[in-house]
């Protein structure tokens, strides 16, 4: 694959769940989800989502995954070298068995997602063998590296899960998701249910396995702070649509919407001693349901005018690479990290 084929290109992604009512399940509204996303990863690259919860972030992640259709967009994959890309907003089921093995997730919930009744060695050796990618000798080699690759012991194979820690799991479930060599890892808030010493030391293997393996992570966070350590790219979300997108030295540096800006106020500082200027915002995210006209933040928005909330701000490119959705992202002069002393 040439470098300027992406490994995942997200175009004008949209997912409205729709709201029965009444014994004949009439459609009376819909959840919009997501609401027109778009991004795109190099193979190898680190993108970040970030948004507070219900925002979409993880039906993003599912429609990636082909667990969800979309209701409309396009999400294009391209599985390796030579080979066509796929667009799994269409892919059906026979297809997707043959790109799944590419695409690999790990979920936010370590204890939920591996199977009690399975030792490590069952549950490292299963992708594998139903993948039919190699048995035997050449089996429990590769269960070997994958346990080693994640920081765990040899003899860590042979326990069950429930005898492991929140932050080994969360390694037993990277192993998993490494097993059939992907390309892309979808990681949806794999830190938030392990303790803050511990998701540092679950990041930093993050990093360190992909500078051995060159595969690309998107990365799906609440949490900004965190996002920064693994990110090239980043994509902010509020309730279903993009509002900033920017690599993220420059959105840290200088962020061109609101949103972000009052996100990065409320990221903790690493140098406690240095003074912090966070941002409360009022209210709670705007309804999927039922969003706010125009500007879908206006209502929480430090620096609305009276256009806000009439007219529906454009996702446009306000420097070169730097995306915003506001009115005014070009006149504002928003706070950077080091203004809000969120230095990360
Ligand atoms: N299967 C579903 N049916 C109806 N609404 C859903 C479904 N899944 C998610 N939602 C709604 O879509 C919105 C986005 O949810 P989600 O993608 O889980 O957000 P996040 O991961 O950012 O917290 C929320 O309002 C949520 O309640
Ligand atoms: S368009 Fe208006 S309400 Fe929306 S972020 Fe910009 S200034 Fe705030
Ligand atoms: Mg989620």
């Amino acid at each position: 694959m040439s470098q300027s084929e992406p490994l995942l290109q997200v175009v004008d992604l949209k997912k409205h769940f729709p709201i029965h009512r009444g014994v004949f399940r009439k459609v009376v509204g819909a959840v919009r989800a997501v609401d027109g996303v778009s991004f795109s990863m190099d193979p190898g690259d680190t993108l970040g989502i970030v948004g507070e919860s219900g925002c979409g972030k993880t039906t993003v992640a599912r429609m990636i995954m082909a667990a969800y259709r979309p209701t409309s967009g396009e999400i294009w994959f391209h599985p390796s070298n030579g080979e066509p890309r796929v667009d799994l907003a269409q892919i059906g089921h026979a297809a997707m068995r043959s790109i799944r093995p590419h695409i690999q997730m790990v979920f936010q919930d370590p204890f939920a997602s591996l199977n009690p009744r399975m030792t490590v060695r069952q549950i490292l050796a299963e992708p594998l063998v139903v993948n039919k990618v190699c048995r035997g000798r050449e089996l429990e080699d590769r269960v070997r590296e994958l346990v080693e690759l994640v920081g765990l012991k040899i003899q860590h194979l042979n326990r069950y899960p429930h005898a492991f820690s929140g932050g080994q799991r969360q390694r037993i479930s990277i192993a998993r998701a490494l097993a059939l060599y992907p390309r892309l890892i979808v990681a949806d808030e794999p830190t938030s249910a392990l303790d803050v010493s511990v998701q540092a030391q679950i990041v930093n293997l993050c990093l360190e396995i992909q500078d051995r393996l060159g595969l690309a992570y998107l990365f799906i966070s609440h949490d900004l702070g965190l996002v920064r350590h693994f990110s090239r790219k980043i994509v902010i979300m509020y309730v279903g649509k993009v509002v900033e997108q920017a690599l993220a030295q420059p959105l840290f540096a200088r962020p061109l919407h609101p949103y972000t800006e009052a996100l990065l106020s409320n990221v903790p500082s690493t140098r406690p001693s240095r003074s912090t200027h966070k941002i409360i915002l009022r209210g709670d995210p705007a309804d999927p349901i039922n969003p706010p006209s125009g500007c879908p933040f206006h209502p929480r928005c430090l620096y609305a005018q009276t256009v806000c909330a009439e007219v529906v701000p454009p996702l446009e490119e306000v420097e070169p690479g730097h995306l915003a959705a506001c009115h005014f992202a070009d006149t504002l002069h928003l706070m950077g990290c080091d203004a809000l002393g969120c230095v990360i």
